[in-house]
Formats: C-alpha cells, sequence, structure tokens
C-alpha cells in the first residue's frame, strides 16, 4: 500500500510491498482438515523446496528452541500475542528465495493451512502473526536484499526489508526516499523542527490557521502536527514537527510567508542530512550512529491501538475546544495530523488503491498506548469514545480511514473464506471508496476460493 509521506516519532513503519504469490495449480479445497497431518506436510515443503535448502534452517516447528523467540521478534503490539493467544502458529517459515515462498504456498493450501505473511510486524491489529484457523507465518525476515542502482534512481527491496534497511543503504547515495511513495528525489541537507505550543500559547488559534496551510504549502514543505496533553496534564498541547528539503536559511523565508504565526525561529531549527531526518522523525537521540537503523529491534515496545479518519472541511474553534476536553481525559492518548495535498493530489482517486486525495485536508490517526500490565480496555474504552466524538468533524458516507493504521473495530471477516462481499463493504469502503469494488473483481479473478485472506482482507467478487 503506497502512503503519504508517513513518518513517525514513535514507530518506524513497514514497507509493506505486494507480494505476488503465483500458485501454479490450485489444488484441491476439500484439504480443510483441521488436523494437519505433519509428517506430510513436512515431506511435501522437502519434495518441493531446491534441493540445496536445509529444512531445519528454514521451517520451524512449534518444537524448535528457537520458534518462541522468532514469534516474537517482530510482534510490534504486545497485548494482541499475550500467552494466552488462543492460536500460535503451527510453523513458521523464513524463505530466502522465491522457490521457497512458492512451496509453502502450495503446501499450505494442499494441507488446509492457513498463510500469514510477515514483514516487520507492525500490522496495528496484528494480522501478519495472529489467527484463529490452523497457520504459519511466512516471515520475510531473511528475504529483504536491498538493490539501488544510483545511476537510474531505482531500487528494488525486498518485502522483508525495514525501512531502516533502506535508510541506512540509502545514506552513502545522493538518494532519498519518502517512505511509500514511490519514488525518488535527490537530498543534499534537508531542515527540521519541532516547535511546541499550549493553549495557553495559543494552540487553539495555530491549529484553526494550520487546517488551512498544512495542506497547502510547497512540496517542499510538510508540517504535522501532534496533539496530546502537556505533560502537566492542565493543558493541550500542539507540537508541529517539520520536514523541509532545503537549508535553515530557505525555510525561514518559507515560514513567514506561509505561517508567520508560528513565529519558527533560528534556533528552532536543525540542518542534517536527509537519513539523519529519518532517525530524527523516529525519535532517536541525536548522535546516535546510523547503524542503529539496521537494528530491528525497538526498546521500550508498548501495547497499543489506533484508528484513523480523514478531514475535508477545518474542525471549527469549538470543535478544537471539545477534542482538548477528550485530550485531557487520557495523557497516555494522542492525535496525529497529517496534512495531505501535495504530490497525493497529483493522483488520481482511481489510480491506485488509496483513493484519500483531492478534496482531503488531513488525516488523522487517533493512537493510545499503555503499560504491560495495565487495563488494556480502559485504554480501548477512551480510543472508541475519542473516535465517536470526532464524528461531526471527518468525512462521511463513507467515513474515510487509511489501511495503514488497520482497526478491527470498523469490521471484520468472520465467516472464514465466505465473507460476503457487502459485509466486506462496511471497512472495504472505507480504505478504499469506489476502488474497492475493483479489488474485490481483482481478487475474484485471482483467488476465487478467497484462500489468502485474514479479518480484513478484500472477497472475491465475481464478474
Ligand atoms: C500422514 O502422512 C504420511 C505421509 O504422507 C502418511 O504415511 C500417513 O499415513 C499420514 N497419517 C495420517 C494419520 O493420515
Ligand atoms: C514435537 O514434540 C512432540 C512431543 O514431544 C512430538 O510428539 C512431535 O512429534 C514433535 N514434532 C516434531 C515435528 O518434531
Ligand atoms: C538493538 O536495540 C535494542 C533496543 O534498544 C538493544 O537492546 C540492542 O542492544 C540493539 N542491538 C544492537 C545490535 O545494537
Ligand atoms: C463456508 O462455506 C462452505 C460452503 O458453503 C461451508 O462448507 C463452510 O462451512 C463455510 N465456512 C464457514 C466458516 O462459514
Amino acid at each position: 500500500m503506497a502512503s503519504p509521506l508517513t513518518f513517525s516519532p514513535t514507530f518506524s513503519l513497514q514497507l509493506s510491498a505486494v507480494l505476488l504469490l503465483l500458485l501454479s495449480s490450485s489444488s484441491s479445497s476439500s484439504a480443510a482438515a483441521t488436523l494437519i497431518n505433519e509428517s506430510s506436510f513436512l515431506l511435501c515443503l522437502s519434495s518441493k523446496f531446491p534441493s540445496a535448502t536445509h529444512l531445519s534452517s528454514v521451517v520451524y516447528t512449534q518444537n524448535s528452541s528457537s520458534f518462541d523467540s522468532l514469534l516474537q521478534f517482530s510482534a510490534q503490539n504486545p497485548y494482541l500475542s499475550t500467552p494466552s493467544t488462543p492460536n500460535k502458529p503451527l510453523y513458521i517459515i523464513t524463505p530466502v528465495n522465491e522457490a521457497q515462498i512458492q512451496a509453502s504456498v502450495i503446501c499450505s493450501k494442499r494441507h488446509g493451512l492457513q498463510i500469514r505473511v510477515r514483514s516487520g510486524g507492525h500490522d496495528y491489529e496484528g494480522l501478519s502473526y495472529l489467527a484463529l484457523e490452523p497457520f504459519l507465518i511466512l516471515d520475510l525476515i531473511e528475504y529483504r536484499a536491498i538493490d539501488i542502482n544510483v545511476g537510474e534512481r531505482t531500487a528494488w527491496v525486498q518485502a522483508g526489508a525495514t525501512l531502516g534497511e533502506l535508510y541506512y543503504g540509502l545514506a552513502s547515495t545522493s538518494l532519498g526516499f519518502p517512505a511509500g511513495v514511490c519514488t525518488t528525489l535527490g537530498l543534499g541537507a534537508v531542515t527540521v523542527f519541532t516547535v511546541s505550543r499550549t493553549v495557553e500559547e495559543g494552540a487553539t488559534g495555530l491549529m484553526g490557521i494550520w487546517q488551512n496551510v498544512a495542506p497547502r504549502l510547497p512540496d517542499e514543505l510538510v508540517i504535522r502536527v501532534i496533539l496530546q496533553a502537556a505533560t502537566t496534564r492542565s493543558t493541550v498541547q500542539a507540537s508541529f514537527n517539520s520536514l523541509y528539503l532545503g537549508s535553515a536559511q530557505d525555510l525561514l523565508s518559507v515560514m513567514k510567508l506561509r505561517f508567520p504565526e508560528l513565529g519558527l525561529r533560528a534556533e528552532d531549527c536543525q540542518q542534517m542530512s536527509w537519513v539523519d531526518s529519518t532517525m530524527y522523525f523516529d525519535g532517536f537521540p541525536s548522535g546516535t550512529p546510523r547503524e542503529a537503523l539496521l537494528n530491528r529491534t525497538k526498546s521500550g515496545r508498548n501495547s497499543f491501538k489506533a484508528t484513523s479518519d480523514f478531514v475535508v472541511e477545518p474542525i471549527s474553534e469549538e470543535g478544537l475546544r471539545g477534542l482538548w476536553g477528550k485530550l485531557l481525559e487520557e495523557p497516555r492518548g494522542l492525535m496525529i495530523w497529517e496534512p495531505l495535498g501535495g504530490k497525493i493530489n497529483a493522483v488520481s482517486e482511481t489510480e491506485t488503491p488509496f483513493p484519500h486525495r483531492r478534496g482531503n485536508l488531513y488525516n488523522i490517526q487517533h493512537y493510545v498506548n499503555w503499560d504491560a500490565g495495565a487495563d488494556a480496555q480502559r485504554y480501548i474504552d477512551w480510543i472508541r469514545s475519542l473516535y465517536s466524538f470526532v464524528t461531526p468533524y471527518v468525512t462521511r458516507n463513507p467515513r474515510g480511514a487509511y489501511l495503514n493504521y488497520k482497526d478491527l473495530d470498523l469490521g471484520r471477516n468472520i465467516n472464514g473464506p465466505n465473507t460476503s462481499y457487502e459485509t466486506a463493504s462496511v471497512w472495504g469502503l472505507k480504505y478504499f471508496k469506489g476502488n474497492f469494488r475493483r479489488l474485490a473483481l481483482v481478487k475474484g479473478r485471482v483467488d476465487k476460493d478467497n484462500y489468502f485472506r485474514n479479518e480484513q482482507s478484500i472477497p472475491p467478487l465475481l464478474a
């Protein structure tokens, strides 16, 4: 899924590349046995894997000593995978080439096993490593080659690579990559800033202005805002968090023209290389060696719940004041307002699955996290009440949502392969609008039995 310029201070998003799996022949779907014949399954794999493959270095059974650590390694949202999680995968397969992936798919389908494909494990609802039906994880942790062609300004990135690995690979070139948007740009120094204003310091008025200004800024400048209760809990704070593709001096003149009310000063600006800016937005302390981008383990992995909205009309001052009240209720909650516009508007709504383009001002991510052992329900209830509160201010018919901030509250498949197009439309139209029907027709052509599925996958629609 291509995402509009998405960077986040709290967690790095995984590159989600489309994995094309070619099923040579569709084996009988009557193999829906819940009891898997393990020796038969492993025999199938060893007969189909390329002859040089050592099965034990690619296939982990629940008996393998490293099974649990491998399972947890990329499980990014702890509360979803507690020890009481009903179903663990039966196997974890870590392919290193396409032939192993094809063999895994063929043998799984033949033995009535579902497949979940995991890259970095950032799926918000854990759908890349959890399932209720018997399943295995195709874990792409070893499938992560990055091949950068500086002359052609292109890169091939395997689906298991993290953004950090890609950014690190780009660091020695003059190229950058705005996560999720498939273009390359040549970049020298960039400038970043984070400027915070509380309600007492004028945040309400500034947010009124920001809503009109941010979606219409020059392509080189993005200013997003993180809204949350200030640490004192007595007020709300808006943090204006910005990336400018150019020098601090040029940024100051652009800001003076476009958003003078923020009062940006030279000392707020930090000039750095593009790759260092990716570390800045991911919250690494300044001076952290670049090699930290290669580390697939993040410190302080918190449980979280999130959901999203799109906004087409600026929220009134009265609405903003109501929102501040909601944020003061829950100091662990926050909203990230991410402006749209710019290059996002240059693509038509029907050209890619992502439909929230021209006419949208910004995306909101509603987010809350909590410590291990805390009562998850309390936080989930709060985010649901926030979602309900913002209803009058966001898109409707359908209310929009962003797939990468997946939320099973919007609805879920419960009938295994049988979910109807109508049922799935409840969430499908939110994520894809008019593109949902076309996606379902494609699904009907390539996977009419709905073998590849999850709780919010696209159902097959037969023409
Ligand atoms: C499991 O598969 C093996 C190999 O195909 C076969 O010999 C065995 O009879 C099967 N076991 C059961 C219980 O079906
Ligand atoms: C896993 O361990 C169980 C219990 O010791 C055993 O019955 C089973 O055959 C083992 N499976 C594999 C694939 O080694
Ligand atoms: C990766 O990050 C984790 C968490 O911060 C840390 O414990 C670990 O030592 C790091 N690993 C390497 C190789 O730097
Ligand atoms: C799906 O439909 C098939 C065929 O009608 C049926 O046999 C199966 O039980 C259904 N599965 C679920 C989970 O509803």
